[in-house]
């Protein structure tokens, strides 16, 4: 399996965004947490933000929207051109065909699911995504402690994409360090976020690339 690592631009700092996209210039992607203090308790950024690190960007971008209504919302941040877009299972009413409208709008899609989502209800639409996140914290802030408590949950994920022959990717987001990345990419996780972790570091093209070596064993 080859592992992909997608720093997130949360811990970046944000006055400084074009310089701080041009130190992860070798990761796979760059993933953008969008928060709209209503789904999660906390406010980031929006459509105006993501389009322009889209147009400076030296990685692909990996859109990770933390907002309600995300059937309204989540096509338009497709329209933007990201290469990927995920939108929260509890936050979409139709995530069918929220997924396939990503599609028809040249994205990947993406659905996320919270720590205490469980994957059993989603398993029948996995031929709809492109990627499932499986969130290692609860969404909201940077920084916090991987949950273990989700590892079983990546575990069934990895056997229900393996068994269904798709090439579905497993992201996981919040908590991933040096100290955790083996745990999660054991269970089956392929695609890794990770925010302190890379632009906590001094030199965050060796942080990426260290998670990268452990990540593929
Ligand atoms: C949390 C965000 C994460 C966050 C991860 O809600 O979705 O992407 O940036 O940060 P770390 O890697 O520091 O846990
Ligand atoms: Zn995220």
């Amino acid at each position: 399996m080859t592992c992909r690592i997608h720093p997130s631009i949360l811990s970046a700092d944000f006055v400084n965004l074009e310089a701080e996209l041009g130190r992860i210039a070798t990761a796979d992607a760059v993933h953008v947490d969008v928060m709209d203090n209503h789904f999660v308790p906390n406010l980031t950024l929006g459509l105006p933000v993501v389009e322009r690190i889209q147009a400076v960007s030296p990685v692909p971008l990996d859109a990770h929207l933390m907002i309600s209504d995300a059937d309204r919302w989540a096509p338009l941040y497709a329209d933007l051109g990201l290469a990927s877009v995920t939108f929260h299972a509890e936050a979409a009413i139709a995530p069918i065909k929220l997924a396939r409208e990503l599609r028809a709008r040249g994205s990947r899609a993406g659905m996320a699911l919270r720590p205490a989502t469980a994957v059993e209800p989603y398993l029948d639409m996995l031929a709809e995504l492109d990627m499932l996140l499986i969130m290692t914290v609860e969404p909201g802030f940077g920084g916090q402690a991987f949950l273990d408590v989700t590892l079983p949950k990546i575990r069934r994920a990895r056997e229900a994409v393996d068994g269904a022959g798709t090439n579905l990717a497993i992201q996981v987001d919040g908590g991933i360090s040096v100290s955790t990345i083996e745990r999660a990419a054991e269970a089956g996780a392929d695609v890794f976020v990770a925010g302190s972790a890379v632009y906590g570091a001094d030199d965050a093209a060796a942080a990426v690339e260290k998670l990268r070596a452990l990540a593929d064993g």
